[in-house]
């Protein structure tokens, strides 16, 4: 802590999100050990970490016993229990089953539930207490993600001398769909804990600021709420990116060129590669663009040999049933297209419901013409990102979703309507049949943004707008 008075062992910068930044690995002789993952926001803190002390609140992602805090990667790491039923009700429950379809258009119907809204304030509460224990006087506390808008509130309460900063990774609605919520002015209200509210978007932070001023009736002005205890809060968008560097080495290697090859031959060297990289997710547009393909196959406007469809789906919170349903409809989709136009040994798409390391989502990346990102909603879409970051050549083409926080600033992308067939299957079309000088001149200007704009930018913006204190 700046002074030095602090509460010894302490952290003077804390994080809080739903999850830990590290994966556990189990050895052959039984013990554990534990990886720092591959995210970008743990690569985007580790400078704040290590000037700071920093400390990491989250769950460890399973219901075993959780570990004492521990010290890992240069960070105080502090893992909070949930139970089997907690897992239930407030993140597969509330977080997930409530929260995300509401926060993302409604596309899916969300189910509104009083025990998990419980579960939901209790395990709020927990994380609450332990980053009130954690931060040393005055420190800095981030709190991550619709899993903990409680926290802030909830944190101010136990310690009114810390800075608090809050970042919503998913869209914020607009109040039409917001107001819906059974719980919507305690939602707001443990929001309004914070000192700064971030968002992917501006039109988030607007929601935001019109949300406060007609579900709790508060005076805004411009970027501000005033609360009635004198508080001001700010809120403001910041659009999370990825660490480009390190991604674009990975893309350099040679063995990421070499394994890029290799898969373009297993799928049978086709003129044109199509690839999807996505959570399985019903907000990710995956029956989309496969029905649009199938119709570009069927119509004969694009045929076997020319283009081949790679779909990476990655196994996402299985045990909630629209989760289960999308599972279902993506693999009847690409089960129809192979088996009307597939070959012996030459699908029409690739489908890999599978998790792989960076090395091989580089080598995907690489492999692929065309790069396609539909989402019906999506918060920012770092897969958009990484794509151009592997495209260090200026070759490839991006088609992606205006509906991406992404499309704000990649206006050189293909943008489309995802809900649109006909506007997606004339755009696909177009992104396969570019011409490599405009393709070159719009990689390189999303290059030059993506470059500039990578996520210790982000993570310094925030952390700057919260406090001009920070060292990093
Ligand atoms: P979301 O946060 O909704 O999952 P994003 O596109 O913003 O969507 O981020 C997804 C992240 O997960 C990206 O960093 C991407 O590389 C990674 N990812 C996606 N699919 C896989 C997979 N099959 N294996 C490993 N990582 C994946
Ligand atoms: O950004 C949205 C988000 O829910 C993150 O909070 C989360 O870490 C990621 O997507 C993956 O989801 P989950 O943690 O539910 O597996």
């Amino acid at each position: 802590s700046k002074g030095g008075s602090g509460r010894s062992g302490r952290s003077a910068f804390v994080v809080v999100a739903n999850r830990l930044p590290v994966d556990r690995v189990d050895t052959p002789d039984g013990s554990t050990q534990w990886r720092r993952s591959p995210g970008g926001l743990v690569t985007a803190l580790d400078p704040v970490m290590k000037a700071n002390k920093g400390a990491w609140i989250g769950w460890a992602g399973s219901t075993d016993e959780a570990p004492e805090p521990f010290d890992e990667a240069g960070m105080h790491l502090v893992p909070v229990p949930l139970s089997a039923k907690e897992v239930e009700e407030y993140y597969e429950g509330f977080s997930n089953a409530t929260l995300w379809p509401l926060y993302h258009d409604v596309i899916a119907p969300p189910v509104y539930r009083r025990e998990w809204w419980e579960a939901y304030v209790k395990v709020n509460r927990r994380f609450a207490e332990a980053a009130a224990e954690t931060a040393d006087d005055g420190a800095l506390v981030w709190v991550h993600d619709y899993q903990l808008q409680l926290v802030p509130e909830m944190l101010r309460a136990l310690r009114p001398d810390l800075r608090i900063g809050y970042f919503l990774h998913i869209p914020l609605p607009p109040v039409e769909l917001f107001a819906r919520l059974p719980w919507r002015q305690q939602i707001l209200r443990g929001l309004l804990g914070a000192d700064l509210v971030g968002f992917q978007r501006p039109g988030a932070a607007s929601n935001f600021l019109r949300l406060t001023r007609r579900l709790l009736g508060y005076q805004t002005q411009r970027d501000q709420t005033f609360l009635p205890d004198g508080r001001v809060v700010r809120a403001r968008s910041f659009p999370i990116s990825i660490d480009v560097a390190q991604l674009e080495e990975i893309a350099r290697r040679p063995e990421t060129q070499r394994r890029a090859e290799e898969i373009r031959e297993e799928i049978g060297s086709p003129a044109k590669v199509l690839l999807g990289i996505d959570r399985l997710d019903y907000t990710k547009g995956i029956g989309e663009r496969i029905h649009a393909f199938a119709e570009l196959l069927t119509d004969g406007d694009v045929t076997p040999d020319e283009a081949t469809f790679i779909q990476v789906a990655t196994p996402s919170r299985e045990r909630v049933e629209q989760y289960k349903l999308l599972r279902d409809e993506v693999e009847l989709a690409v089960g129809r297209v192979n088996g009307t136009h597939g070959r012996i040994g030459r699908p029409a798409v690739t489908y890999l419901h599978s998790n792989h390391d960076r090395e091989e989502l580089a080598a995907l990346y690489r492999a692929a013409d065309v790069m396609v990102v539909t989402p019906l909603r999506d918060g920012m879409n770092l897969v958009a990102k990484e794509y151009i970051a592997c495209r260090y050549d200026n070759t490839g083409a991006l088609l992606l979703s205006e509906f991406a926080g992404a499309a704000d600033e990649f206006r050189q992308a293909f943008l489309v309507n995802p809900y649109d067939v006909d506007g997606l299957k004339t755009t696909l079309v177009d992104a396969l049949r570019l011409d490599p000088r405009n393709a070159t001149r719009r990689m390189r200007s999303m290059r030059r943004h993506l470059v500039e704009h990578d996520v210790d930018r982000w993570a310094s913006s925030f952390l700057s707008a919260l406090t001009g204190e920070l060292r990093t």
